[in-house]
């Protein structure tokens, strides 16, 4: 069996996560991929961080870039555009396979990131970046890519799910929950991302980009977050019969896609109503299919290492069977400005 050299960037809750089930998983890994999978290396920004520490030094680099390109696998858990955005690049560009969970990168710069990855036979898997361990990105762009995908609604940021359900339950105030989510590692680095809706309006943009093939940006996301909702909003609601959401919303009109990120009254009986803590649950509507719904784990590290690694494992098998890791899951992601009026 051959040897793949992984490289990961990032070593935050779901990067430490990634390590733990590389180093420990290996021989499981090994046969579900095919290849070996030799973690060669995690680039950090402080090889001496408290965070860094419970890996193992050994491994540890602040040398992305030459980490980069002695790998055959990249995966980028930094976060943010820069540096991630060139690491991803430069790893593409050497036809390698990309494994990432950055919503804001391609939100951003997604559409020229797959035509990297397709020009140079690479393979950009991106499962991670949107709601966690639930598979959701796969099945909109392989399973439904044969039917016409009308709107995608859903529950896809775990820290404002988690705090508007414990105003709801408790009674709470925004502030204190809010700091509850950020201590069980929910939150990002800056919780602005989560309860101003940045982090859910990327989210949008990612799902409208594999449902309705254009190249859509979190700038085309209309966006209100939840820092304006109080205790007496949610307890109004809940003497109304509702509970308070925040929802992403893409949908098909007539001429072109909406894209919306807001807190929306739900009736308590919705299947979203009904969805407690840093859970997310999407639904998705076609012509065809009809109604589904996607419910599951949407942040955290475990859960979201899940998703990278069932990334990582599906490209590793497809280059062992050589079949060309970028001809399928990439192609299909064909990102076309002519598919929509806007
Ligand atoms: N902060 C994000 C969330 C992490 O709460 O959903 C997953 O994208």
């Amino acid at each position: 069996m051959n040897t793949l050299k992984v490289a990961l960037l990032g070593a935050g809750n779901v990067g430490s996560e990634v390590a733990r089930i590389l180093l420990e998983d290996s021989e499981v890994l090994a046969s579900r991929a095919g290849s070996h999978l030799e973690l060669i290396g995690i680039a950090v920004r402080d090889t001496e961080s408290k965070r860094a520490e419970h890996i193992g030094h050994e491994l540890l680099t602040t040398d992305a870039e030459a980490l980069v390109d002695q790998a055959d696998i990249v995966i980028e858990l930094i976060g943010g555009i820069e540096p991630a955005g060139s690491l991803v690049a430069r790893a593409l560009r050497r036809g390698s396979v990309v494994v990432t969970g950055n919503k804001a990168l391609l939100a951003e710069r997604g559409a020229e990131l797959f035509q990297l990855a397709r020009d140079n036979g690479g393979h950009l898997g991106f499962e991670a970046a949107v709601a966690g361990a639930i598979p959701i990105l796969r099945p909109i762009n392989e399973s439904l890519s044969g039917d016409r995908i009308t709107k995608v609604m859903g529950i896809v940021n775990g820290t404002t799910n988690f705090i508007l359900d414990a105003m709801d339950t408790t009674g709470a105030d925004f502030g204190d929950v809010l700091k509850q989510a950020q201590d069980l590692g929910y939150a990002e680095a800056d919780p602005t991302a989560d309860i101003e809706g940045y982090d859910a309006a990327a989210k949008a943009a990612i799902l409208a980009m594999l449902s309705f093939h254009a190249d859509f940006r979190i700038g085309d996301v209309f966006r209100e977050g939840i820092t304006s909702i109080t205790a007496e909003d949610v307890d109004a609601a809940k003497d109304a019969g509702f509970v308070i959401k925040l929802l992403a919303i893409a949908e098909r009109l007539d001429n072109g896609v909406a894209m919306r990120v807001h807190p929306t009254l739900i009736p308590r009986e919705h299947p979203l109503g009904a969805v407690h803590g840093a859970f997310n649950a999407v639904f998705v509507e076609a012509d065809n299919a009809g109604e589904l719904m996607f419910y599951g784990q949407g942040a955290g590290g475990r859960p979201t290492a899940s998703a990278v690694m069932g990334d990582l494992v599906s490209a590793v098998r497809r280059l062992t069977r050589g079949i060309g890791a970028a001809k399928d899951a990439d192609a299909a992601v064909e990102v076309n400005q002519s598919n929509i009026k806007a």
